[in-house]
């Protein structure tokens, strides 16, 4: 094991050997590399006659960059737009991210965490933990409602051993299969990551407070119990809560600095949250009790996540950083954020009207709903893949099938006056299939 890696690990059990524990192999080898970077950072310092470290390419003390790349970027310069950024991620977007988590998450205000990590969006955060926390037939448990592409991230490049629970007890979350599903992981392993998406691909639910209660509850009581659990919140539509009764906080809030064999860990992203799905930044923020915002268990973790980036893209893109930390900065950015969540609510209300008409009952029943892009069908006597393409060819609408009997549509892509039309053609492909 590389030197650097043992002494952020004698770091990390100094503060709180169970986050040892709860590392992967790769994890516990993962350190960030004194190479070209830290030398860098020292010219970066020191250098003050010629710098000659980077393989960047300057030009009268800018980046060199042609007219025909920074002509779309009026506004910026050559080096705020196409430098390479640091591998954990530039300062001040991590800042601005950390300070909008404050503002939308107040109970984390005085709770010690790390500083936001900046990823290539959400989906590499998510990478990135199962390279650090998840060895080949650990124990990942899902809700049976999920983004599918967490088998691509965790089952197959990294050999988790999913284990699912029924999302849904009538109207709400089922806390009961979950803490039966939890208790029977604990019974097996002495680390289980558990991984929740609130508001939830596909069926768009999130908890309400007393579920977030529960839920957090449940999971305090594995770590008490002696489990290592590492709990990740997938808060890629946080938000998007539509309604007095969701809980408007994320989950993390009651996981943070709870108990020290619990590591919370919020992924999320400005991909839905800015509406800047291509610009590709996200982040993760870690949080578990006895350990400084400022310290070394944050700092080591830091390193091996930056390690982690380092090795697998570099770093993320500046020019992405820059738009989304101008855009947090901005004076209006809350009210600006509050009418495109006032817009994704109106369409959300209107799906509840139109779908309450009776003529819908025989062919399907919605999953509860109340945050997020989507809704879920639950559809009745015929395939959710045979409806879907019957609306696709018959009809050219496009939805997704999900299983055998779940049909998920985006309402997030539909105006408000589309979505009788859009319910009315999914009956009529029904009927056709009947
Ligand atoms: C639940 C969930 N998590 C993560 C992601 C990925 O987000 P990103 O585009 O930032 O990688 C998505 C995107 O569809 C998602 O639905």
């Amino acid at each position: 094991m590389n030197p650097l890696a043992v002494e952020l690990n004698e770091a990390i059990a100094a503060v709180n050997p169970h986050v040892l524990e709860m590392l992967s192999d790769m994890g516990k080898s993962l350190y960030f590399p004194k190479g070209i970077l830290s030398q860098s950072g020292e010219a970066k310092k020191k250098a003050t006659k010629y710098n000659a470290t980077i393989g960047t390419a300057l030009e009268n003390g800018m980046a060199m960059s042609l007219p025909s790349v920074m002509a779309p970027l009026a506004g910026l310069t050559p080096n705020e737009a196409l430098l390479y950024a640091p591998s954990d991620g530039v300062l001040d977007v991590r800042d601005a991210w950390r300070e909008k988590l404050l503002h939308d998450n107040p109970a984390l205000v005085g709770k010690a965490m790390s500083l936001p990590l900046v990823t290539n969006g959400l989906t590499h955060g998510l990478a990135l933990l199962g390279d650090l926390f998840v060895d080949e037939g650990d124990i990942l448990l899902l809700p049976d409602k999920i983004w599918g592409n967490y088998r691509l991230i965790l089952e197959l490049r990294r050999g988790a051993d999913i284990r699912q629970f029924p999302f849904f007890d009538g109207d709400g979350f089922n806390i009961d299969a979950f803490k039966a599903a939890l208790a029977a992981a604990c019974a097996e392993r002495s680390k289980v990551v558990v991984l929740l998406n609130f508001p939830n691909n596909p069926t768009g639910y999130a908890p309400t407070e007393a579920e977030g209660e529960a839920i957090a509850e449940a999971l305090i009581e594995a770590a008490e119990g002696g489990t290592n659990i590492v709990a990740i919140t997938d808060d890629a539509y946080f938000g998007l809560f539509y309604g007095e009764e969701v809980m408007k906080q994320s989950l993390f809030t009651k996981l943070a600095g709870v108990h020290p064999r619990l590591l919370a860990v919020k992924a999320d992203a400005a991909t839905k949250e800015v509406y800047v799905w291509g610009l590709r930044v996200g982040f993760l923020t870690y949080s578990i009790a006895g350990a400084d915002a400022d310290g070394p268990l944050y700092e080591a973790l830091m390193k091996k996540t930056g390690g982690c980036v380092r090795g697998m893209i570099s770093n993320c893109s500046r020019l992405s950083q820059k738009i989304v930390c101008d855009a947090l900065l901005s004076d209006s950015f809350y009210e600006q954020r509050a009418a495109k969540v006032a817009a994704m609510e109106a369409r959300a209300l209107e799906v509840k009207r139109v779908l309450a008409d009776p003529k819908f009952a025989e062919a399907w029943t919605p999953y509860p709903f109340n945050s997020g892009y989507f809704m879920c069908l639950k559809v009745n006597g015929v395939s959710a893949e045979d409806l879907r393409v019957r609306l696709l060819d018959a009809y050219g609408v496009g939805t997704i099938a999900i299983g055998e009997t779940d049909l998920r549509i985006a309402f997030s892509c539909l105006e408000v006056e589309q979505v009788q039309d859009l319910f009315d053609l999914c009956l009529q492909a029904w009927n056709d299939l009947r």
